[in-house]
């Protein structure tokens, strides 16, 4: 349950509502209020066919702000203000912490999808990195059409959560899904996503990604199949849930995600000392990275020939993972990756306890659609005392669900409690749920 004072922690935290030419755009108005009621500051952008059904004087002045209905729009100074880009549908997707379209028409799911930026909603949803819902809204038609459900399903997959519709007498006159879902259900669901994204604020989270290259000669290396993609993943999502990021990179043909800092390196003796020289200033450290074992004694300084068989003679590399868990100062997790395939469980424990890891994410290499260079992966993410399913699913989710996992270990021992005023006895009602500026007014244990 909410805390009755809520209103005064959220005050910096702004959503932004875009409203698309539904016949529901009239329920926007309630969405706004519901949102406003747990303390968002709520800024409200209009498709131009939204502004058919509903006036934008009416979003102005529950919102208190001016409502954007263009890209043409001159660029009003406190739209451009904040530390933010001065063109203005950069400035709103910087400036907001979540943005929910409500409701959503399939032509807004549609533009959503396939990277349309038309329009100043569809420019900002592609600019802006912050949590995205949308609420869909229409015709059962136009909603079971395939076209609309492979859109959905392209919107799912990015990370859009979508709020389903109800079901019910449409304004069409027919009977099924498609009703705007109800206003407080969408905006519980902000809450929610606005709890997630903020729960990584205050960490400085450096992570290994891609493969290493180790070379032979001037022109081949030994290196492995890895992608970079559950690294760049893991450094997206730590990023959006509020962290500073550190992305130490091997070769990868991957965009690294914005406003992370990257450094780029290629060997396992790079990667070493780009990590070891970060890591005072860390606060957790993912070690997604596949650095090679071994390395060649010696490298050829002239591109070697073709001359019968050859023996490679190979020298192990530095052990990172160790050599970080060693270093590490009080307060800094240390989280390593184990690509196995076979006795999973059984080389996973042993390299967490080995390496002295907070924790091991264990990934099955052995399949062909999952692991290293494809898109899914599954793991097991072990620890000490627990061993945690996570089955197979994209890696940008499994990058959440990793880091889910990650901050239950960082948490605090910590409960809320109600105090009864006349006995001075305290009630443990649960753990919050809600966003960090709520739950560190009610944790009274840490
Ligand atoms: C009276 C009327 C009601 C409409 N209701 C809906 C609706 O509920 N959902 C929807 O997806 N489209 C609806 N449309 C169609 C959209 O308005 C149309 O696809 C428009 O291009 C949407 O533009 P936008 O996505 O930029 O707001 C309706 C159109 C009209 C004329």
């Amino acid at each position: 349950m909410r805390a009755a004072n809520d209103a005064v922690y959220n005050q910096n935290m702004r959503v932004t509502v875009g409203v698309s030419g539904g016949i529901a755009a009239y329920k926007a108005a309630e969405l706004v209020r519901a949102l406003q009621r747990r303390a968002l500051d709520v800024h409200v952008v209009m498709t131009e066919a939204a502004t058919r059904f509903v006036q934008p004087l009416t979003f102005a002045a529950l919102s208190g702000h001016r409502v954007i209905t263009s890209l043409w729009d001159e660029a009003q100074p406190e739209e451009a203000s904040g530390g933010a880009s001065g063109i203005d549908h950069i400035g709103e997707a910087q400036l907001s912490d979540a943005l929910v379209v409500a409701p959503a028409t399939a032509n807004i799911l549609a533009k959503f999808a396939h990277g349309i930026a038309d329009d100043f909603l569809t420019t900002m949803y592609l600019a802006t990195q912050v949590p995205v819902l949308v609420a869909p809204a229409m015709n059962v038609n136009m909603w079971e059409h395939p076209a609309t459900q492979a859109n959905l399903e392209i919107l799912r997959q990015r990370g859009v959560k979508v709020i389903e519709p109800g079901t019910g007498v449409l304004a069409c006159g027919m009977v099924g899904p498609g009703r705007l879902a109800d206003p407080e259900a969408i905006a519980d669901a902000v809450w929610n996503a606005l709890g997630k994204r903020h729960d990584l604020a205050g960490e400085v989270v450096l992570v290994t990604a891609g493969g290493t290259r180790e070379a032979l000669d001037p022109v081949r290396f030994l290196g492995n199949r890895s992608s970079g993609k559950m690294g760049y993943a893991l450094a997206e999502a730590a990023q959006s849930r509020g962290a500073r990021v550190i992305l130490v990179s091997g070769p990868s043909s991957l965009h690294p995600p914005a406003h992370c800092e990257v450094i780029k390196v290629t060997t396992a003796e790079q990667m070493r000392s780009a990590v070891l020289q970060r890591m005072a200033e860390v606060t957790l450290i993912i070690k997604a990275a596949a650095v090679a074992d071994y390395k060649p004694v010696s490298v050829s300084g002239q591109k070697l020939k073709r001359s019968g068989p050859m023996t490679l003679e190979l020298e192990p590399t530095a052990d990172i993972l160790a050599e970080v868990a060693r270093q590490r100062r009080p307060g800094q997790l240390i989280v390593g990756f184990a690509a196995e395939t076979e006795n999973g469980m059984e080389n996973g424990r042993a390299k967490l306890l080995r390496k002295g890891a907070d924790a091991i994410v264990m990934n099955d290499v052995s399949g062909d659609n999952t692991g290293i260079d494809a898109d899914k992966n599954a793991a097991t993410f072990l620890t000490a005392s627990t061993a945690i399913e996570l089955p197979e699913m994209p890696k940008r989710k499994l990058a959440d669900r990793i880091l889910d996992e990650i901050a239950v270990l960082r948490k605090p021992r910590a409960v809320v409690v109600e105090m009864d005023q006349p006995t001075a006895q305290a009630r443990v009602l649960s753990e919050s749920d809600a966003p960090p500026a709520v739950r560190r007014s009610l944790i009274v244990e840490g």
